[in-house]
């Protein structure tokens, strides 16, 4: 069977106008379009089979080729049903990789391309959220033997991974990309606060400078969101529960408050904390006419959109990616791409150049797996500092920067607990 026949796509004939997108990105990937040339060589997935789930847009499709070039078989889905591009997919089809995804999908044929997906049985993985070994593990625990390991992109997914690892469930190894210092201080912190922005402007078509921003949670992406929104002109607030993160808040320059203060406040509501219910019904109620709420966290349950369905008296639909919610005293809400990553479900995500450096670690890191001589138990793994300093180097070489070396008296000098 052809590849073109194992995939369930939206139209093949996108393909042209998805390979334009792929090699505009192709082209601000230097450190992937190095590790490219490396596994063209050296083939390190040569005869292995990997899925990958990310959301399916020209970038992550770059990553799935450079892991094709490496010698795989690969098959794509999605990780959320509308950041999902359908000319990209198409091209990725065209070009020989089997795909299980189409914009707008479903609840129940987004589970459904998931287990397509892993019908193709997999030695290897790359997770975005933690969906796809999730499903492995409840639904489809047969595969769990034969998975070798994978990698996972985001926050919310190593919170769900290492949860599983704890109660001993989790049945191969797994790689925490996020947590290496080349992606989450580049990809969550300049690629979220970018792409965010870049989102509800091209969305919405309204100013920022001057409005009242309030950003929730302070993590790596909320700092980004919060810096971004001040460099737009903004008045920030932001909202934690960490005091730690509420202090560096403030040191930064951002009003600090609890929700309920700073609902009656904002303009633009940006929540990005990984949690559930973080602005709900006791907010919608206090909020001004006209704020705009958004979510840049994984998923879509930050805004409680079940207390804000229940307390509109009349919804529509006032621009593509924009729901109006008409409250029952007159005053109007809206909520952008149905409360999912604004940045992705209505952008195209982060920048290039800042996903060259995460893919690059995805990359490396399923390269890393697939060459183990010895399988390793099934845990949760750091990704190593010599593979995160290596993206750096790779990184700066490609960027045309130089920085200095430690001299070897400098080395015993920094290892020395004698000289003062
Ligand atoms: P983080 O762990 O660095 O920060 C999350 C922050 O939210 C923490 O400081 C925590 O104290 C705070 N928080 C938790 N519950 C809260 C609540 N109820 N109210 C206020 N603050 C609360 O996590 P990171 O890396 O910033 O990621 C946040 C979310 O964004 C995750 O779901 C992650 O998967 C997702 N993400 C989204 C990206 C995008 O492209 N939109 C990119 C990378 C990550």
């Amino acid at each position: 069977m052809s590849v073109l026949t194992e995939s369930t796509i939206r139209n093949i004939e996108l393909a042209p106008q998805g390979q334009l997108k792929i090699d505009w990105v192709q082209e601000h990937m230097p450190v992937l379009n190095q590790l490219r040339k490396e596994f063209e060589q050296g083939l390190p997935f040569k005869g292995k089979r990997v899925v990958v789930c990310l959301h399916l847009e020209a970038k992550t499709a770059y990553l799935a080729k450079v892991i094709q070039a490496g010698g795989a078989e690969v098959t794509v889905v999605a990780s959320n049903p509308l950041s999902t591009q359908d000319d990209v997919v198409a091209a990725l089809v065209a070009g020989g990789i089997r795909a299980h995804a189409w914009h707008g999908a479903t609840a129940e044929e987004y589970q459904q391309h998931i287990h397509q997906a892993l019908d193709f049985n997999p030695d290897y993985i790359i997770d975005d959220g933690g969906d796809l070994v999730s499903t492995i593990h409840q639904e489809r625990r047969e595969l769990i033997a034969h998975v070798k390991g994978g990698a996972e992109e985001t926050t919310t997914g190593i919170l769900r991974l290492k949860a599983m690892e704890n109660k001993g469930e989790l049945g191969f190894p797994m790689i925490a990309v996020n947590d290496a210092q080349m992606k989450f201080l580049f990809d969550n912190r300049y690629g979220t606060g970018q792409s965010v922005w870049d989102g509800i402007m091209r969305t919405t078509n309204l100013v920022v400078s001057g409005k009242t921003v309030v950003v929730a949670g302070y993590g790596w992406c909320g700092k980004g969101v919060a810096m971004r929104a001040k460099g737009l002109g903004a008045r920030v607030i932001v909202c934690e529960v960490d005091a730690v993160k509420a202090n560096e808040a403030w040191m930064d320059g951002f009003l600090v408050m609890p929700m309920l203060q700073a609902a009656a406040q904002g303009d633009f509501f940006v929540t990005v904390t990984g949690d559930k219910d973080v602005i709900r019904g006791e907010h919608f109620n206090v909020m001004k006419n006209g704020a705009i709420l958004a979510n840049a966290g994984h998923f879509d349950v930050e805004v409680n959109k079940v207390e804000l369905n229940a307390l509109a008296k009349e919804k529509r639909i006032v621009r593509p990616n924009i729901e109006e919610f008409k409250m029952k005293d007159g005053r109007k809400l809206f909520l952008l791409a149905e409360g999912r990553l604004v940045n992705l479900a209505a952008g195209d995500g982060h920048p290039a150049e800042v996903m060259d450096m995460t893919f690059a670690l995805q990359a490396l890191s399923l390269a890393s797996l697939a060459t183990q001589t010895e399988p390793l138990p099934p845990k949760v793994y750091p990704v190593p500092y010599e593979m995160d300093q290596r993206v750096a180097r790779l990184k700066l070489e490609a960027l045309n920067l130089k920085i200095d070396e430690l001299s070897e008296e400098q080395k015993a000098y920094l290892s020395n607990w004698v000289h003062g």
